[in-house]
């Protein structure tokens, strides 16, 4: 990382592949890729430029022949973008895809306009380049597309990437007497970015399952930044792994085989407050961790998904022969490991949106497909938040099908899990929260800064085939006494 931010630039993917058991037992022949870290390069006006062709390609998943695939600037998925706090990024995305699609910067506080959401389509030829000035702390975010009831489709095929941003800020991760977090991009910082695929015979990807499950596509086959059968070579003590559930439907319960403690040390929008050791971590789709695993000199340690917390997994059940433990990831450590700094005691400051308010602003029933009943439509903007002010949404799924709920632009604090307080692992910043069935969620939500009447964010289910189907709104911010305008015109081209 310290290499590539001084010259600026890009390092490439690598790939080697080998062997996937057919019955699905992991060998973890294959070398993990690690995406291409890309910084940006700076403009005149000091702006941190980035550029991304979205485009077609053939990735091999599997032995034989090479599935077709889409990608950012490779066959599949995208480099992991870098920023700090208040760098101005501009972002260059074109779009050579027979297809209209759209990136959108999930967990980022930014205008709607640049959000890059249904209503920032961009056609097949065209380029489309927002830009925007990053405001929220060190977290590890992603892109992904999200055109109008073709998200889950375009996710599928590839299209996505991690976004990690930087604070400089950030004292007690710095301060090496008290410790720090490690930080070195590809070898001891690692971006695993896990998804579900289903091939047919002949190494397509199989979309086919989509309506019959309920939840959309579930996979039999793992992969981490597209690799299959991943290993991961670890020469330090410690190893930082930013998890990334990238999938369309399925929830993963991550731990090791041997059961071993970690530190969760961040979620979606950023750093705990403190370091929290656990065995489990639970992610829904879009939802992140950050989590610090200690090995010892030649060991092999394997990340591992044991079946979810979801009461309601049936749908997994039917599809998946009933097994929902399902290999990730083999640690491999070399026979000597460079030393670690010890971990910081305290990460971040606390997520306090301060609200002693116990009158919920607005609540959100969740079904499929359906939000308070409504559907989404392009035309209709659900609501008017006003800015700067702290509100108190409270979200429930009342069917028994898995669902989770987003919120574009701001980072969230959850309040309340069914009346209760949350547990650790929902005690930072959060973008996406899973809601069980029945069970209502308090969360803790503030605007600011961009008011614009005329551009919708989103909110919805991350379950993608949901979110195609209909389970998503959108609302607009304005400042104080401002009115809802008249929807932007749908594309914003260049
Ligand atoms: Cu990650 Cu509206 O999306
Ligand atoms: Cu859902």
């Amino acid at each position: 990382a310290a290499a590539a931010a001084a010259t600026g630039g890009v390092v490439g993917w690598m790939y080697t592949t080998g062997d996937i058991d057919a019955a699905g037992e992991v060998e973890f022949t294959n070398r993990l890729a690690i995406p291409p870290l890309d910084i940006g390069r700076r403009d005149s006006s000091g702006r941190r430029v980035f550029h991304l062709r979205a485009a077609k390609g053939e990735h091999r998943l599997r032995p034989g022949r090479p599935t077709e695939t889409w990608g950012l600037n490779a066959p599949y998925l995208g480099p992991t973008l870098r920023a700090a706090r208040g760098d101005t990024v501009a972002v260059n995305l074109y779009n050579d895809l027979p297809e209209t699609t759209s990136l959108h910067w999930h967990g980022m506080h930014l205008p709607a306009r640049m959000d890059g959401g249904p209503h920032q389509g961009v056609d097949p030829g065209r380029t489309w380049s927002p830009t925007w000035t990053i405001d929220q702390p060190a977290a590890t975010l992603w892109y992904h597309p999200h055109p109008h009831e073709q998200t889950a489709r375009h996710v599928y095929r590839g299209m996505a990437g991690m976004f990690i941003l930087d604070d400089d800020d950030d004292g007690a991760v710095r301060d090496a007497a008290r410790g720090a977090l490690p930080n070195r991009y590809g070898v001891d910082d690692i971006p695993v970015i896990v998804q579900d695929k289903r091939l047919d015979g002949d190494n397509q990807l199989d979309t086919s399952a989509h309506r019959m499950s309920g939840v959309g596509i579930l996979g039999d086959l793992i992969c981490v930044n597209g690799t299959t059968g991943p290993y991961h070579r670890v020469t330090t003590e410690r190893i930082r792994l930013r998890l990334l559930n990238a999938s369309n439907a399925r929830f993963y319960r991550f731990g090791f085989a041997d059961d071993r403690p970690f530190a969760l040390v961040g979620t979606d929008g950023g750093l705990l407050p403190a370091p929290h050791e656990t065995r489990r971590i639970q992610l829904s789709p879009a939802e992140r961790a950050e989590i610090v695993v200690t090995l010892k000199p030649g060991e092999r340690a394997v990340l591992r998904s044991f079946p979810p917390d979801l009461d309601l997994n049936l749908w997994d059940r039917r599809f998946n022969g009933g097994d929902d433990t399902l290999d990730i990831l083999q640690l491999r450590a070399a026979s000597r490991l460079a030393p670690s700094p010890k971990l910081p005691q305290r990460l971040a400051e606390a997520s306090a949106l301060a609200t002693t308010s116990t009158k919920v602003d607005r609540t959100f029933e969740l079904s499929s497909f359906s939000i308070n009943g409504k559907s989404m439509n392009m035309r209709r903007i659900d609501f008017t938040a006003p800015r700067d002010t702290t509100e108190v949404w409270e979200v429930t799924a009342i069917d028994a099908v898995p669902h989770n709920f987003h919120v574009h632009d701001v980072q969230f604090q959850v309040l309340s899990v069914g009346g209760k307080p949350p547990s650790p692992e929902l005690g930072g910043w959060k973008d996406t929260v899973h809601t069980p069935p029945g069970v209502p969620i308090r969360l803790a939500l503030r605007f600011r800064d961009h008011s614009d009447p005329g551009f919708p964010y989103m909110y919805h289910c991350h379950v993608l085939y949901h979110e195609d189907q209909g389970l998503m709104g959108q609302f607009v911010v304005v400042a104080p006494g401002q009115k809802p305008g008249r929807i932007g015109s749908g594309s914003s081209h260049h």
